[in-house]
């Protein structure tokens, strides 16, 4: 097993005028290559901060307060701008929620990607752009070539910026909420372009709060709750037992059969800027013990007899922590 990319003991958060609130507490995170890795949580746990993290794609009011980001045995945190520029859609590609992000607007596609393509590759620069259009399913390409990117709809677009990612050859694929924006079809063939690229050996790291791609597309999944990893595991292993409060409340959130009532989590989360102390999922918890309002617990390894059909699950729970 060989990691792409390491992340140890990350903490990240906000000025908000005159105080500093944290986003990520830190965050411990390895990602095997060669896998589709989620990161998964309701709006504002974490996940855009996470991975824009990486790529040191933040606020002007962010402060990365502690950690490491190993990529390729170099700490991310510690280069400086001109190096990062060798990373940043060389090595490591971004496919964001809003396309429009990625791509600009005054510049037609065929001039985007013929940036993209290797100096030392620029003889072979149309063959190349042409096999990576068709491998993203673009039929159309000489339209889209001459096209600029608000001439395209969202789909296509998503194509285009996966594309990229396949004419610079990156490593790792951070996919923020990618399909989001999308329509049922046009998502789930962005999704099946991302497994293709695990088949080519890339790794990828999606986001989403939607689950039902998880189970489907995912190897591990990480759960997030304001700025806290939650749990983590095998994908396989996460839905068929969950483990977190958190996690079954989101589960359980999922349709199902058809006519079943949907389950609400109940409350909401919060911002960033209220102090919450133990457990952050306590105020909402229906299991909540008494120290989980004062004490909070942290990422624990549940195996053993007790977890059997839950190899490698780890989970930050006073329901599990308790157990020795
Ligand atoms: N520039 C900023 N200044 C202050 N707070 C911020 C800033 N950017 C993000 N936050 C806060 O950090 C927290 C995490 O935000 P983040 O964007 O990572 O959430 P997310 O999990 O990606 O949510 P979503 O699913 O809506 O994209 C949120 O409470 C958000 O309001
Ligand atoms: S630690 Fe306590 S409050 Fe937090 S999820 Fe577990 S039981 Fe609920
Ligand atoms: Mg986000």
């Amino acid at each position: 097993m060989q990691n792409i990319l390491e992340v140890k003991n990350l903490s990240v958060g906000f000025n908000i005028e005159d105080n500093f609130y944290y986003a990520l507490n830190n965050i411990n995170l390895s990602f095997e290559k060669g896998k589709i890795h989620a990161l998964a949580g309701e709006s504002g746990c974490g996940k855009s901060v996470f991975i824009n993290s990486v790529l040191r794609l933040l606020a002007k009011n962010a402060r990365i307060k502690s950690g490491e980001v190993i990529f390729n045995n170099q700490n991310i945190l510690n280069l400086k701008e001109n190096e990062l520029e060798n990373i940043r859609g060389k090595k490591i590609s971004l496919i964001p929620q809003d396309p429009f992000m990625s791509l600009n607007p005054l510049y037609t596609i065929e001039n985007q990607l013929l940036e993209v393509v290797d100096k030392k590759d620029k003889n072979n620069s149309k063959t190349i752009i042409q096999n990576a259009l068709e491998e993203v399913r673009i039929n159309n390409i000489k339209n889209v070539l001459a096209s600029y990117p608000h001439e395209l709809s969202g789909g296509m677009k998503q194509r285009v910026i996966i594309a990229m990612s396949l004419i610079s050859n990156c490593e790792l694929i951070l996919a923020d909420e990618p399909t989001t924006a999308l329509d049922v079809s046009v998502s789930n063939s962005i999704l099946n372009l991302l497994l293709n690229l695990k088949e080519k050996g890339k790794t990828i790291i999606l986001i989403t709060h939607d689950l039902s791609i998880v189970s489907n597309y995912c190897d591990t999944t990480t759960i997030m709750y304001l700025g806290d990893i939650v749990e983590k595991a095998p994908s396989n292993c996460l839905f068929k037992n969950p483990k977190h409060p958190y996690t079954k409340a989101l589960l359980a959130a999922l349709p199902t059969k058809k006519g079943k009532k949907l389950e609400n989590i109940k409350g909401q989360i919060s911002p960033i800027t209220d102090i919450i102390t133990g457990c952050k999922f306590h105020p909402r918890c229906g299991c909540k013990l008494d120290k989980c309002v004062f004490e909070k617990p942290v990422l624990k390894l549940c195996s053993g007899s007790t977890y059997s059909s839950s190899n490698n699950s780890e989970v930050a729970c006073w329901l599990y922590n308790q157990i020795k």
